[in-house]
């Protein structure tokens, strides 16, 4: 596969990006379902840390990065004879079976190329039990600079809902959109 090459360069020089805090983590936690299993994937998961805070709570979790370098540092943070947590290199079209009851994309919705190929694939991995969460910046908090790259709510709200019910919760700099199999 072809490494997207600006993420290895910025992962090289050492890049990371915003942690969840533990109040943001169970935030998160909260907005899912009580009886929802605990098999998680976190597609985009850079060097891992939201795989790590997950499996502190409890879930057993795949990160998947297109960038080599990141998920060779998400490999070294772990220890490699833990079964519930791993990572490999690739996207979400590598995975073939629907075996997650939640996924998440932190900061990354807004790379992917193509958006509705990548939603309905995610739809078929999550069938009519799971939950998939976007965490992206909200717009209207970044600076000018970083405004080009993002996405706006309505933008994502409305590329979502072709194949998702969506609730949209605002938490100070991010947007969370929490999905479900959407209810003919
Ligand atoms: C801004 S970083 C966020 C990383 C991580 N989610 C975090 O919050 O720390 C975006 C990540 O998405 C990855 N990425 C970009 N396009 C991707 C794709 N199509 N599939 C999987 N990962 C992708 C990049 O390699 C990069 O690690």
């Amino acid at each position: 596969m072809q490494q997207p090459i600006e993420w290895n360069q910025a992962y090289e020089r050492g890049k990371d990006y915003a942690t969840l805090t533990t109040l943001q983590l169970t935030e998160l936690i909260h907005m899912l379902p009580d009886d929802l299993g605990k098999r998680h994937l976190d597609i985009g998961c850079g060097t891992g840390q939201l795989n790590r805070d997950m499996f502190h709570r409890g879930y057993q979790t795949i990160g998947i990065d297109t960038s080599d370098i990141a998920i060779k540092t998400a490999d070294d943070s772990i220890d490699a004879n833990n079964q519930l947590i791993c990572f490999q290199v690739g996207d979400v079209f590598g995975i073939n079976e629907r075996q997650f009851d939640l996924i998440t994309c932190k900061y990354v919705y807004t790379f992917i190329d193509n958006k509705d190929i990548f939603l309905k694939k995610v739809s078929e991995l999550i069938g009519d039990w799971g939950v998939f969460v976007i965490i992206d910046p909200n717009i209207l908090m970044l600076s000018d600079d970083k405004k080009p790259i993002a996405l706006t709510a309505e933008d994502v709200s409305s590329q979502l809902s072709r194949y998702f019910d969506v609730k949209i919760v605002n938490k100070s700099k991010d947007v969370y959109y929490v999905c479900r199999e959407r209810i003919a």
